[in-house]
């Protein structure tokens, strides 16, 4: 069983590899932005909190934020099946309530996985993607186009471009993640978990390259 945490850039492939860690190997993927995206479209009171810092690419509070991955990782399924946790930690208060949490609940992280690709990159990644609107797989215009247009290969459901998938918003996210996530690779250096892994390459070498070393 193995627990990891994908950290990196907007657009640099973390919705991408965690598809593949839970479709090919069962590890649940705990990604807060898509369960945000979630309660939007549910319409509930953390939806409308979320949406209004989401659209404007800035981070949701630490509060509800940390609150929703510790309820998370109490469950005994998540517990059981390994995790990997998608875009938390976000800043250094988020990565230390991490370490509350994970000691409460007798778990530990195996590694923090960095992917890593330039701005110029991540950017034209962000530009071309489609998501679908109900099952959420991952698709892109060019890298990673669906096989009819504008609908998934798994669900038949329509894909739409994210609403945080602006220029603007893009632009903001790009700067919250120098300024606040950024930190966190030296956090996770320091306790000898960190592994950077080029992100720029093909997804299936960046996917072998986060399996390397691990016991599935
Ligand atoms: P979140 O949903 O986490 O967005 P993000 O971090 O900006 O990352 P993305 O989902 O945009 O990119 P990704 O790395 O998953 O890339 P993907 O695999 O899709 O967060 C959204 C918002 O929620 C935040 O801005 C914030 O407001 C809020 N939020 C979330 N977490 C929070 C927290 N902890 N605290 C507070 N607020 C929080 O790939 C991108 C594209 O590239 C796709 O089209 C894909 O097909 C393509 N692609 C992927 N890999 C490759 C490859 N190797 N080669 C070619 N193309 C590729
Ligand atoms: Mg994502």
């Amino acid at each position: 069983m193995v627990r990891l945490i994908l950290i990196g850039p907007p657009g640099v492939g973390k919705g991408t590899q965690s598809e593949l860690l839970e479709s090919r190997h069962g590890i649940k993927p705990i990604s807060t932005g898509v369960i945000f995206r979630a309660e939007i479209d549910a319409q509930t009171d953390l939806g409308r909190l979320a949406k209004r810092y989401i659209d404007h690419g800035r981070l949701v509070p630490n509060g509800v934020t940390i609150e929703m991955i510790a309820k998370r990782l109490r469950l005994p399924e998540i517990r059981k099946s390994g995790f990997a946790l998608d875009g938390f930690p976000r800043n250094i208060d988020q990565a230390e309530a991490l370490d509350e949490i994970l000691i409460e609940n007798d778990l530990a992280i195996d590694r923090a996985i960095s992917l890593e690709a330039d701005t110029e990159v991540v950017v034209q990644r962000l530009t071309g993607r489609m998501g679908c609107t109900k099952c959420g797989a991952i698709y892109h215009r060019t890298n990673k186009p669906p096989q009819r247009d504008d609908l998934c290969d798994n669900c038949n459901s329509v894909l739409l471009v994210r609403s945080d998938d602006q220029p603007e918003a893009i632009r903001e996210r790009l700067r919250i993640f120098e300024e606040n996530t950024a930190p966190i690779i030296g956090y996770y250096e320091r306790k000898s978990i960190l592994k950077r892994i080029d992100a720029t390459r093909d997804a299936e070498e960046v996917f072998a390259e986060i399996l390397e070393g691990l016991t599935l």
